[in-house]
C-alpha cells in the first residue's frame, strides 16, 4: 500500500517506519526540512531504540518531502500523526490536527481516486467525525465518504519499546465506519496475529483515552497505598505483587514511587477531564489521579529534608532526568519539580542522566551536570529519580540516598529510604 504520514514526531517515524518495515511505500511529511533529511539518510528524527536500524533498511520503500499536495496525491492512505498539545485549561489544541486536515482536504479536491485518511494523533471522542471532518469536506468540497474515508487507529506505543509495541501489539483498534476505510486498515494489519477491535470512530478514539487514564489511575492508586505502606513499615511492592496476583487485576502499572510524566499520561488524563468538564461531569476519580501524581514527587523532597532539615548550601545529587530510563525525553518528567523545589530550598545540585542532559539543560541551564554517574556520588545526598539500568551498577555503600523508583542496589547506603517501601 501507498503511505503518507503527517508529521514525523514520534508517533509519526515509528509507524511509517514500521509500515515500510511491513512492506508498504511510505512517504514522509513534515514541515522541518530537517527531520526529512535525517529520515533520508535512515536516521531517526526522535530517541527510540531500534528506529534508525529499521528505517536505514527499508530506505527503498521511504520516501519525504515538505510538500503534502505530491504526498497526499501519490499515496492511497494518509496518517495524521501530528501534535496535539495541551491548551492552558488541559483541553488538547487542535490547530495542527486542523491545519493537517485544511492541507489535506484542499489536495482532495484534485485527486481522481478513492483515499483514506486515518486519524493516528491522540484526539478527543469526537474530533475526527466533528472538526477533522467538517474540515476535510470544506476544503475539498467534496460529500462526505464519497471520495474519502476517514478512521482512527490509535497508537499504544511505550517510548522505549515502540517498536515492539507496534509488532506484538496487546490488540489493533480500528475505528472505521465506511467499509472501505476499515479494509484499508484491514488489509494493512492482515499479518498481525492479534484481537482486532473493529468500532465507531468515537470509540475508537475513547478507548486511547480511557487506556492511558485508567494507567495512570493504577498507578496513583499505587501511590496512595505507598505512602500508607510507607507509613506502616510495610513494603508496598511486596503488598502490590500479592494484589497483582488476582487476574482480574493484573501486576502491570502497579510500581509505586514519584509518580508518572512523559508526553501521554498526564496531558491525557487533563485532556478526559476537560471533556468531562465541559459535558458537565467534572470528574473525581481522574482529578485525585492527576493531584496524587503532583504531590507524590514532593514526598522524596519530604524525606530529604527528614535527614538535611536546612538543604542551603547543600550538594545534592540527582541521578535520572528523563520521565522514565532508555529515552532522552523530559516532558513532565518527575526530575522537573524536584529539581525547582531542590533549587527554591537554597540546595546546590549536580545532576546525571545517560541520555537527557541536554534537554534538561534546557530548562535549567545553571545547575551542575556531572560527566558520570559516580561523580554525583560524591554529594550530601543522592536522589533516584530515573531507574535507568546502569544505577544499579553505583557503589552506594556510605550514601545517604532517597530513591524514588525502588533501586535494590541502593539500599546499602548508610541511610536508605524509599518513597513508598
Ligand atoms: C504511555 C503508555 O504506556 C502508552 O501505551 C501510550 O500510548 C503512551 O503513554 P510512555 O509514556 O512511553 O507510554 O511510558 P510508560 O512506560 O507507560 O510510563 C509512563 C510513566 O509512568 C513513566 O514516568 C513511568 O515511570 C511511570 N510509571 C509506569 C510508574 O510510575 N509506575 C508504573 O508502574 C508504570
Amino acid at each position: 500500500m501507498k503511505i503518507s504520514i503527517l508529521g514525523t514526531g514520534y508517533v509519526g517515524a515509528v509507524t511509517g517506519a514500521c509500515f515500510a518495515e511491513l512492506g508498504n511505500s511510505v512517504v514522509f511529511v513534515d514541515i522541518d526540512p530537517a527531520k526529512l533529511d535525517l529520515i533520508r539518510t535512515g536516521r531517526s528524527p526522535i530517541f527510540e531504540p531500534g528506529l534508525d536500524e529499521l528505517l536505514g533498511k527499508n530506505l527503498k520503500r521511504i520516501s519525504a518531502t515538505t510538500d503534502t499536495g505530491e504526498a497526499i496525491r501519490e499515496t492511497d492512505v494518509t496518517f495524521i500523526c501530528v501534535g496535539t498539545p495541551s491548551n492552558p485549561d488541559g483541553s488538547i489544541d487542535l490547530q495542527y490536527i486542523e491545519a493537517a486536515s485544511q492541507a489535506i482536504g484542499e489536495v482532495l479536491q484534485q485527486k481522481e481516486s478513492w483515499h483514506t485518511v486515518v486519524m493516528k494523533s491522540t484526539v478527543v471522542s469526537g474530533t475526527t467525525t466533528g472538526i477533522v471532518q467538517r474540515t476535510l469536506e470544506e476544503a475539498s468540497e467534496k460529500v462526505a465518504f464519497r471520495d474519502f474515508g476517514l478512521a482512527s487507529n490509535p497508537e499504544f506505543l511505550r517510548e522505549g519499546s515502540a517498536l515492539a509495541d507496534v509488532f506484538s501489539p496487546d490488540r489493533i483498534v480500528i475505528g472505521a465506519e465506511d467499509p472501505r476505510s476499515r479494509e484499508v486498515l484491514e488489509r494493512l494489519y492482515s499479518s498481525f496475529d492479534c484481537p482486532k477491535l473493529v468500532c465507531a470512530i468515537p470509540v475508537a478514539e475513547m478507548i486511547k483515552y480511557v487506556s492511558n487514564a485508567f494507567l495512570a489511575t493504577k498507578i496513583s492508586f499505587a501511590n496512595e497505598i505507598g505512602n500508607l505502606c510507607k507509613l506502616m513499615g510495610l513494603d508496598t511492592a511486596e503488598v502490590f505483587e500479592g494484589v497483582g496476583l488476582d487476574a482480574r487485576i493484573n501486576p502491570a502499572f502497579f510500581r509505586s514511587g514519584i509518580g508518572f510524566g512523559g508526553s501521554c499520561f498526564p496531558k491525557d488524563v487533563r485532556a478526559l477531564i476537560a471533556q468531562a468538564e465541559a459535558a458537565g461531569v467534572p470528574p473525581k476519580i481522574l482529578s485525585s489521579v492527576v493531584a496524587v501524581n503532583e504531590e507524590q514527587p514532593m514526598r522524596l523532597l519530604d524525606l530529604l529534608k527528614k535527614h538535611i532539615p536546612d538543604l542551603r548550601g547543600k550538594r545534592i545529587g540527582v541521578l535520572g532526568l528523563s520521565f522514565k530510563p532508555d529515552t532522552d525525553d523530559i516532558r513532565e518528567s518527575r526530575a522537573i519539580p524536584i529539581v525547582s523545589a531542590l533549587l527554591e530550598a537554597g540546595a546546590d545540585v549536580i545532576a546525571y542522566d545517560p541520555l537527557a542532559i541536554a534537554n534538561f539543560r534546557s530548562l535549567f541551564p545553571d545547575i551542575s551536570y556531572a560527566s558520570s554517574a559516580a561523580e554525583v556520588l560524591q554529594s550530601d545526598a543522592i536522589l533516584l529519580i530515573t531507574e535507568w539500568k546502569e544505577f544499579e551498577a553505583l557503589d552506594y555503600t556510605g550514601k545517604l540516598v532517597i530513591d524514588g523508583r525502588r533501586l535494590p542496589k541502593a539500599a546499602i547506603g548508610s541511610i536508605y529510604e524509599g518513597v513508598c517501601w
